[in-house]
């Protein structure tokens, strides 16, 4: 029996499923046991042209209408957003006993335990292997590839765009604003690209990352957050002659007094595999213990990526690997511990824009010292008496919190031009 689908926004990733399920439909056939077809679809604007064929498929004007219809078994979610027509189609489906597959990361990450535990009531599948990292299969790997491991940890560079930002500002020296709107034509960014570069989009993949890792609900609230408008190309060649690459991670880590989740912009040791994944490519690692780290890499966003993994949970749908969405059922996610940022420590990178005049070194070292922080090696660019030039150091070990102070009390200084700049050295 043919798996009916009703496909709700028809934009970058959209248009991709429409394309995938007609061009490699009999692959798809041999591969689900059954013909995968959509019956139904719907977008905003119904002139509009997609490049695409949409021959044969009924165009819903109300993209909730698609819930309701008897010869849909599927909803697939593509117009993004936690709210709004997004939350409203998806609860309507599980409730009218349909699966759902969605690529909207926002929208698990706010509502997500809640609507696993609707599916499970309603006795559906809600699959989102799109919304992490595209093209990377995480989820089901997460899931259900790894289960056997007590995973430590998982990080990465979870936002294509961000790294395709960063990546280009370091190989061609051009300005932020401009390789956004690069990025943006490329179909990488969302909709709203504040939530790529301030880090939400990270935060959403990561809280969902941590969830189907660790079995506690997502907890985005917990999530400590620096997005990279603050990133200066001068701090991407500082990095490189320190032999960094400044990437922005996620990270989620379980330790014995609970879960730490951050995002920031990170220094990454140049060489190391994490510091390799370059342009819009996305990259996980998660630690399992014994077994080692599994790095996974990959196209992170875009159309065929992120078309491609909306396929294969429709295959996954159709073959009948229903499962609950988080690989354990709702009611068993539990409510994670924090961790406090005050516990952690690190060496950083910090740059501070002063002037050139006698005595801001040591106004600097003194309030770094009263915080017992230690300076590895530092570096000060180019000489303008009384004018603003940037210095650099790189700390030891010491405590985020003990920074966060010193910094602030340099920041207060009548001879700092502007709000010191900190990033964090990851560990390989
Ligand atoms: P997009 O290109 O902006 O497409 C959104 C689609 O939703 C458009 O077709 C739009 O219609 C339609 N739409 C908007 N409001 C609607 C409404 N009220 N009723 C019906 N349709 C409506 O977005 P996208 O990049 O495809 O992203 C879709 C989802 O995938 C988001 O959740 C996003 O986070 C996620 N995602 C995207 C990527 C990526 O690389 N782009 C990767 C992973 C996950 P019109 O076309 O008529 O305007
Ligand atoms: N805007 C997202 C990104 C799309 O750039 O990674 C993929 O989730």
């Amino acid at each position: 029996m043919t798996l009916r689908v009703g496909i709700a926004g028809l934009g970058t990733v959209g248009a991709g499923v429409v394309k995938v399920l007609r061009s490699k439909r009999r692959e798809l056939v041999a591969r689900a046991g059954r013909d995968i077809e959509i019956v139904a679809a719907s977008a905003r604007d119904s002139a509009k042209d997609r490049g695409i064929d949409l021959s044969g498929i009924a165009w819903e004007k109300d993209a909730l209408s698609l819930a309701a219809r008897s010869d849909v078994d599927v909803v697939v979610e593509l117009v993004g957003g936690e709210e709004g027509v997004a939350r409203q189609l998806v609860e309507r489906a599980l409730n009218a006993h349909k699966h759902v597959v969605t690529a909207n990361k926002a929208l698990l990450a706010h509502h997500g335990k809640a609507l696993a535990a609707s599916s499970e009531r309603n006795g559906v599948a809600l699959k989102f292997e799109a919304a992490i990292c595209g093209g990377i299969p995480i989820v089901k790997a997460l899931r259900e590839s790894l289960i056997s491991y007590d995973i430590g940890a998982v990080r990465g560079i979870l936002n294509g765009t961000c790294n395709f930002i960063l990546t280009q500002m370091e190989s061609t020296g051009r300005a932020f604003a401009d390789v956004l709107t690069e990025a943006q034509a490329l179909g990488y960014a969302e909709a709203d690209p504040t939530l790529d570069v301030g880090g939400g989009d990270t935060a959403h993949k990561l809280c969902l990352l941590a969830s189907l890792a660790f079995g506690t609900e997502p907890d985005l609230d917990g999530i400590e957050l620096t997005g990279i408008q603050g990133v200066r190309p001068a701090d991407i060649a500082f990095a490189r002659e320190f032999g960094f690459r400044i990437k922005l991670l996620g990270v989620a880590r379980r330790t014995k007094d609970g879960i730490e989740q951050r995002v920031h912009p990170a220094m990454v040791r140049a060489g190391t595999p994490l510091a390799a994944v370059g342009s819009s490519f996305n990259a996980v690692v998660a630690d399992a213990g014994e077994a080692g780290p599994f790095f996974f890499e990959g196209r992170g966003a875009g159309q065929s990526p992120t078309a491609s993994a909306v396929v294969s949970d429709l295959v996954d749908v159709a073959r009948g690997a229903l499962g609950p969405a988080f690989g354990r059922p709702a009611a068993e996610l539990v409510a994670p511990r924090r961790l406090g940022s005050d516990i952690r420590s690190s060496a950083y990178y910090l740059r501070f824009q002063v002037l050139d005049v006698p005595g801001v070194m040591a106004e600097i070292s003194r309030h770094l010292a009263n915080e017992k922080i230690s300076i590895e090696s530092m570096l000060q660019r180019g000489r303008a008496p009384g004018e603003p030039v940037a210095i650099v150091m790189i700390t030891h070990d010491a405590s985020h919190s003990a920074v966060v102070r010193a910094l602030k009390a340099i920041a207060a200084s009548d001879k700092v031009s502007e709000a010191p700049c900190m990033i964090p050295m990851e560990p390989v």
